[in-house]
């Protein structure tokens, strides 16, 4: 690995598995990087916590990668980015690590929509944290005043993937009830927004019953070419981040739960270790 001087891996951070849909559009844009993934398993979903208790958690898991070398984390994943990220932007990173810098999955997302929808209505699925927030609302209109953004919170979704049940007919009711729902509210939606990392996953069975006019957006790719354009503009941190291609996997949970569930997100085997926070 040709980790020069003080260069780490980058950090990737989720509530569980699905920021794993993350790290595998960003190694495939950027697979010269190394990256840490952690997962904090043993307290997800994050999606139905308080805004307090999921700013703790993300906080904890931040301060945990930097510890471990990490100068740029991402949190891969929607909840943390809507509840956490600009209070650690704003009050914790000056004090804590000035030097180092995480960014969200929101930003990226918002600020490309617009490309994709013509009929200028959107759709968002997402966690109840997330819908709660109004992250997606407020961005969006931000960037793209003349959208209208509806969201639906799927708050079974993350659970049906972390316990692999979405492909059963039960699994695939509660998927059926959500889209069913969302389009109910606004049936000119052409471009749907997976708002949790976790989505991704559903894609098979979200196309069963998406009206197939449908653009289904996956944050991933987004997210990578962003990160690629960041690391173009930010010199000082792109030096900083170690280029060996390598991952390491770390989860707050038992790592063989943790490495099943990876498998069905990568496609590949990988080996994960226990960490506390
Ligand atoms: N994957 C996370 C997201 O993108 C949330 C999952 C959870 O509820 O923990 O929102």
């Amino acid at each position: 690995m040709s980790t020069k001087g003080s260069a780490t891996p980058i950090g990737i951070f989720d509530s569980g598995v699905g920021g794993l849909t993350i790290l595998k559009s960003i190694r495939q844009e950027l697979p010269q990087y190394d990256f840490i993934y952690l997962g904090d398993n043993a307290r997800a979903p994050y999606g139905t916590r308080s805004f307090e208790v999921i700013y703790q958690y993300t906080l904890e898991a931040v301060e945990k990668l930097f510890s471990m070398g990490c100068h740029l984390v991402i949190l891969a994943c929607n909840t943390a980015s809507a509840k956490a990220l600009r209070t650690i932007q704003q009050n914790d990173l000056p004090k804590m690590a000035p030097d180092k810098r995480v960014l969200g999955v929101i930003r990226p997302t918002t600020e490309n929509v617009h490309q994709f929808t013509k009929s200028k209505h959107v759709g968002i699925l997402a966690t109840q944290g997330t819908v709660k927030s109004e992250s997606y609302v407020i961005e969006i209109n931000k960037f793209s005043p003349d959208i209208r953004v509806t969201q639906e919170a799927c708050p079974i979704w993350v659970p049906l993937v972390e316990n692999n049940e979405y492909q059963t007919e039960g699994g695939k009711y509660f998927i059926k009830q959500h889209i069913d729902h969302l389009f109910k509210k606004d049936p000119l939606i052409d471009t749907l927004v997976l708002g949790c990392t976790h989505y991704p996953i559903l894609i098979k069975e979200l196309k069963e019953f998406v009206p197939s006019h449908v653009t289904i957006l996956s944050q991933g790719e987004i997210v990578a070419r962003q990160l690629k354009d960041y690391l173009s503009r930010h010199s000082d941190i792109e030096l900083k981040c170690s280029k060996g291609g390598k991952v390491d996997y770390y989860t707050t949970e038992d790592p063989s739960a943790f490495e099943e569930k990876a498998g069905i997100f990568l496609e590949e085997k990988v080996r994960a270790k226990h960490l506390e926070l």
